[in-house]
């Protein structure tokens, strides 16, 4: 299930391809030009008052670039990056001792922080706001608790969950920066950069079919020229023409707008199995053995995005462009809904 090519999720091959076509500045960081733009601006007035940067969060689905961003800005600001995540940190006392290591106007990158622990998360609340760490030493009658100065540094939260972030730690985000699927121009950018930095041999309608079925992901357009490079070389003398990308592509079964098997049993088994909706996500997952999780994360962003999909307080529903791509014919019933014939 995790090995599903056009996840976003990261995976066993994609380490050392992530840290090599990692966009190092920020006139690298190929579009989300809204997020640049204001970054920019923070970037460049922090550094005018020589102070640390405002405490940021980023959020978006899985490999649009939130890891990437963390360390551009750390970059920029001339300052190291110490990065960690929600899971990784199980007890109070970690996160002291991490927090009471930063150096003046180190990053702190914390990834998955809808992940942290309650308790964890109550020692970062005085550290971002007043620089200092409090907990409590010695036991029983004796306890009591210390306050100790921490330098100042700069909070970076990463999270695919914006929801899941509990509200007074983002009230101490001084900004929030959501990313967004990538556009098709941005996403060409993206593989060609990789193409010649991998040093591949690839023409423009292949780079573009990449592009498109990389649904808006640069981790998955990645992946895929990584594996469509495999086929051109064993199959097609090293150049990934258009047709060669169309032959691979299809060969790892995804298909022209980036769905996989698996998005197309989720909205065969709502057509199929629920009447188009609306149905839960819980549910839906069970009927195709599939963990909620991965569809929440991997699968309905992007169908969202698409416009497959609607989120309705009762459930998820199937639209009339899903229908359409999967080539299902419907009917409209009395409230305007899709529905099978
Ligand atoms: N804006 C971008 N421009 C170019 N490449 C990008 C961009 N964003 C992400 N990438 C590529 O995608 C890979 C995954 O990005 P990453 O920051 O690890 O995603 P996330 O942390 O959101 O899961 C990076 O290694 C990089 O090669
Ligand atoms: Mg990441």
């Amino acid at each position: 299930m995790n090995e599903r090519i056009v996840s976003g999720n990261q995976q066993d091959g994609d380490h050392t391809l992530d840290t090599s076509l990692r966009p190092r500045r920020l006139d690298e960081y190929v579009g989300q030009a809204t997020v640049k733009g204001n970054l920019q601006i923070s970037i460049t007035a922090a550094r005018q008052r020589g102070e640390p940067l405002d405490h940021l969060l980023v959020y978006g689905p899985p490999g649009l670039g939130k890891t990437t961003l963390a360390n551009i800005v750390a970059t920029e600001m001339g300052v190291r990056i110490r990065v960690t995540s929600g899971p990784a940190i199980e007890r109070p006392g970690d996160m002291v001792a991490l927090l009471t290591q930063l150096r003046k106007d180190d990053i702190l990158f914390v990834d998955e922080v809808h992940r942290l622990s309650r308790l964890v998360e109550e020692v970062l609340y005085s550290a971002m706001e007043d620089f200092f760490v409090s907990w409590v030493i010695d036991k029983g009658l004796n306890a009591r608790s210390m306050n100790l100065a921490i330098q100042p540094f700069t909070l970076i939260g990463a999270t695919t969950r914006y929801g899941m972030v509990s509200s007074p730690l983002r009230d101490r985000f001084g900004s929030v920066y959501r990313l967004e699927f990538y556009g098709e121009e941005d996403m060409c950018t993206i593989v060609e950069r990789s193409a010649r930095i991998l040093d591949i041999t690839a023409e423009p309608g292949g780079i573009r079919e990449i592009a498109l079925r990389a649904r808006g992901t640069p981790r998955v357009a990645n992946r895929l020229l990584r594996r469509v490079r495999d086929y051109a070389q064993v199959v097609a003398d090293n150049v990934i023409t258009l047709e060669v990308a169309q032959t691979a592509l299809a060969q790892l079964e995804v298909d022209r707008i980036g769905l996989d098997s698996m998005d197309v049993r989720v909205l065969q088994s709502i057509v199929e199995k629920f009447g188009g909706g609306p149905v839960g996500l819980e549910t839906l997952a069970a009927s195709i053995s599939e963990e909620s999780d991965t569809i929440e994360d991997v699968c309905e962003p992007y169908l969202l995005q698409l416009g497959f999909l609607d989120r309705t307080p009762r459930g998820r529903m199937a639209t009339r462009r899903a229908y359409d791509h999967l080539g299902i014919e419907y009917e409209d019933d009395a409230s305007n809904q899709p529905r099978l014939i």
